[in-house]
């Protein structure tokens, strides 16, 4: 038998690409392509990207300039564009990078064998049509032995924000089965792992159509299959929090008691401009509830900054809202207009100078806060899943806590995938460090007790 080409996969952009990567390594290996994490030793390269910024989309192309050098030393390789930039720039991409072999976007990747298949014998190829079914339900993902897996449950997004270009990219909102989700979740147990993220562009208006499940029946099926696994999930849209879903949180101690909530702007004038179909107010209720419904919650979110006719006065009330609900931690991003949304359409009235200048402003302020925050954990003793060694020093290691914070602590006999007690002795804005109270635990505690009373 000869031996099986090799795919090698990048991946760029959000938790949904790279949930997408290991399902285009597994309908890969499904037609005998082997994976490879070595650049030289691949006949194929694969690169997913990104389109929600010009600036991200900058960083691919430059990466794509390596390539085309790469591909002229080596013009036996196969090179092929997938994602959201595959689908945003469709021919185009083709046709101004000639040495590109294949563009594919999101919804055609089971026609990925068959492609780079005709790009191996030299026949460039482009499948960029989106699909209202597609969920790639029945596709085994790839994924790389660990302890912590990404669950696609869900593909495309209907709200049409008008700065997002993610509906173009990904097309219409479509679910995959609870039945397929939670048997995923099973083999995942099975396997070790320990923590599950369920994703989606927005997760909370998940529908299993034939069984009239919601994303609440969903969350708490998949939290039921293994107690000592962790569940997550990302990324919920305000309008659709229900109370429903925030007591399933509450109810089941492996649901993470952590919940992201992109608010965008603290301005109602912004948020309608946005199309974002809540009231700052309609927001501040939302945290409210869920502050008084789960027990130590934390709660982050995502701000853009200079959005079209963005006032001062506007910018203000953003940064009152930062203060009024202390996020624990916050995505923070200059706006950036893409064509073909409706934004793209709006004056971009605010200077350059000036979004940078408030978004600056934004992170000081959060910075500060979350500074704050968890500097409260100091004293305290956090559970914590073991994730490895840490990044920056080979004597410590890192988990993280329910809340998602990062503990970083000394080197102890414990391994990935176990968790531990950790007494906090310092913290930063991103980080909390601590020392190791004892030895690992193999299930998750009954009980919030060790956490500190309020966040907010
Ligand atoms: N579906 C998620 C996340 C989408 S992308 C949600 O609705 O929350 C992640 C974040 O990128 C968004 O929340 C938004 O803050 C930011 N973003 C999206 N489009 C953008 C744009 N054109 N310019 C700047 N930030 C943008
Ligand atoms: Fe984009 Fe809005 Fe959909 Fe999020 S909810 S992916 S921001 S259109
Ligand atoms: Fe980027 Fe597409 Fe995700 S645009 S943020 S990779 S959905």
């Amino acid at each position: 038998m000869s031996n099986p080409r090799k795919v090698y996969l990048e991946t760029y952009g959000c938790q949904m690409n790279l949930a997408d990567s290991e399902l285009v390594q597994g309908i890969m290996r499904n037609a005998g392509y082997e994976r490879t994490a070595e650049l030289a030793a691949a006949d194929v390269v694969l690169v997913n990207t990104c389109a929600i910024r010009e600036n991200a989309e900058q960083r691919i192309y430059g990466r794509l300039g390596d390539f085309r050098h790469y591909k002229r030393k080596n013009p036996g390789i196969v090179i092929g564009v997938l994602g959201c930039m595959a689908e945003r720039l469709k021919r185009e991409l083709m046709e101004t990078d000639s040495w590109v072999d294949l563009v594919v976007g999101p919804d055609e990747y089971r026609r990925l064998p068959d492609l780079v298949g005709h790009a191996l014998v030299g026949e460039r190829g482009i499948a960029v049509r989106l699909s209202k079914v597609e969920t790639y339900d029945d596709i085994e993902p790839l994924r790389t032995e660990g302890i912590s897996a990404w669950v696609s449950i869900m593909r495309g997004c209907d709200k049409f924000c008008t700065f997002c270009v993610v509906p173009y990219t990904r097309g219409r909102e479509r679910s995959r089965s609870l039945q397929s989700i939670v048997r995923e979740v099973e083999n995942l147990s099975a396997r070790g792992f320990k923590e599950v993220t369920l994703l989606g562009q927005n997760v909370n208006s998940y529908r299993d159509l034939d069984g009239g499940y919601d994303f609440a029946d969903l969350l708490d099926a998949v939290a039921s299959v293994d107690s000592s696994m962790r569940v997550r999930f990302t990324t919920s849209h305000p309008q659709d929090m229900s109370t429903k879903l925030i007591e399933t949180i509450a109810g089941r101690v492996n649901i993470c008691n952590y919940v992201h909530l992109p608010v965008q702007s603290g301005s109602d004038r912004i948020l309608e401009l946005m199309n974002r179909s809540y009231t700052r107010a309609q927001y501040l209720e939302r945290i409210i509830e869920i502050r008084n419904t789960i027990p130590a919650v934390s709660i982050s979110t995502d701000i853009i900054a200079g959005f079209p006719t963005e006032t001062e006065g506007d910018h203000q009330a953003t940064l009152e809202l930062l203060s009024d609900v202390r996020f624990d931690g916050a995505f923070t991003f200059k706006y950036s207009p893409r064509e073909k949304t409706k934004a793209w359409a709006l004056p971009d009235g605010v200077p350059e100078e000036m979004k940078i200048q408030r978004l600056n402003e934004i992170i000081d302020v959060q910075r500060s806060i979350s500074a704050t925050l968890n500097a409260q954990h100091i004293g305290q003793t956090v559970e914590v899943l073991v994730e490895g060694p840490s990044t920056k020093s080979t004597e410590d290691l890192c988990g993280r806590t329910e809340s998602n914070r990062m503990v970083i602590f000394p080197r102890c006999d414990v391994e990935a995938g176990q968790y531990l007690m950790v007494e906090i002795t310092r913290s930063n804005a991103a980080t909390l460090f601590g020392s190791p109270l004892q030895g690992p635990r193999v299930a998750v505690q009954n009980s919030h007790s060790w956490i500190s009373e309020e966040q907010a």
